[in-house]
């Protein structure tokens, strides 16, 4: 087991690359407290986690909420005496319009609110724990539009996610002095639940979808699994001289 009695917080997990992690870190031996906005989802995700054997919380959370994100991570540590993980995954698009007239300072708020306010937000609140322990893992998730441009998604998540990038940079570069590795992943695209599914249905058409895995040297779209094997590599020892970096999981797509 890679992560045998580890302590992760995994944000956004009720469903796709969070759920993922979270599920993949518990088979992996961490015990998981798991946060997302929909409470339904991330309870059922946590009560899997548990009939894994594993310790689990779980937290209705808006990741741009530092009140909210405070407490969740006091009442982690509290109970598990320490965190040594955190996967910033809350985030997306929002199915919200894309076009740069019809994108209102709500919708950029939003956007970039959940994407990077949120990553910032719940680093911020782990820090000093990890500070303590002189030993932890941020992994954030950042996309492939934060480099190149998005293919369902507009400039309020390509910049988003360009800052995420950023601001994995200057973590790794603040924390690395206390033991602490910060590092990102740029995913391609993953169909990893219904809401993302409709959304390349609903705004692309079959020659466009086609277009799409044609650009992609291995023809084809990521799993869930995918993208949480590369998350789980950072959160691991093997990942322990790897930080500030953000590594593309795109299958070959437009390779920087
Ligand atoms: N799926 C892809 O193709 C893809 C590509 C690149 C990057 N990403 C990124 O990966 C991450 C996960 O994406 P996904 O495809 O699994 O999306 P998803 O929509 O399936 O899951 C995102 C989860 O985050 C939760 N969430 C949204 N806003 C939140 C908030 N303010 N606070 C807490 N939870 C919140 C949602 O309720 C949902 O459960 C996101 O950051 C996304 O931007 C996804």
């Amino acid at each position: 087991m890679r992560l045998k009695d580890k302590v992760a917080v995994v944000t956004g997990a009720a469903q796709g690359i969070g759920q993922g992690t979270a599920m993949r870190f518990a088979r992996e031996g961490a015990h998981v407290a798991v946060c997302d906005i929909n409470a339904e989802g991330v309870k059922k995700v946590s009560q899997d986690i548990i009939a894994l054997g594993r310790k689990s919380l779980w937290f209705e959370v808006d990741v741009s909420n530092t009140a909210q994100v405070n407490a969740m991570v006091q009442k982690t540590a509290e109970a598990f005496g320490r965190i040594d993980i955190l996967v910033n995954n809350a985030g997306g698009g929002f199915n919200l319009p894309n076009k740069l007239e019809e994108i209102t300072d709500e919708i950029w708020d939003r956007v970039v609110d959940t994407n990077l306010k949120g990553t910032f937000i719940c680093s911020r609140a782990v820090a000093p724990y990890m500070k303590q322990q002189k030993s932890g893992r941020i992994i954030n998730l950042s996309s492939k539009a934060g480099r190149y441009g998005g293919e369902l998604t507009g400039i309020q998540y390509s910049s988003a996610k360009a800052g995420v990038m950023g601001l994995t940079r200057q973590l790794a570069k603040d924390l690395g002095p206390f033991g602490i590795t910060a590092n990102a992943i740029a995913p391609g695209l993953a169909l990893s639940s219904p809401r993302v599914e409709k959304l390349w249905m609903e705004r692309k058409t079959e020659a466009e979808r086609q277009a799409v895995i044609q650009a992609i040297p291995l023809r084809r779209l990521s799993t869930v699994e995918e993208q949480a094997s590369v998350i789980l590599f950072l959160a691991s020892d093997d990942a322990s001289y790897v930080s500030g970096v953000t590594i593309d999981v795109n299958g070959g797509w437009l390779v920087s």
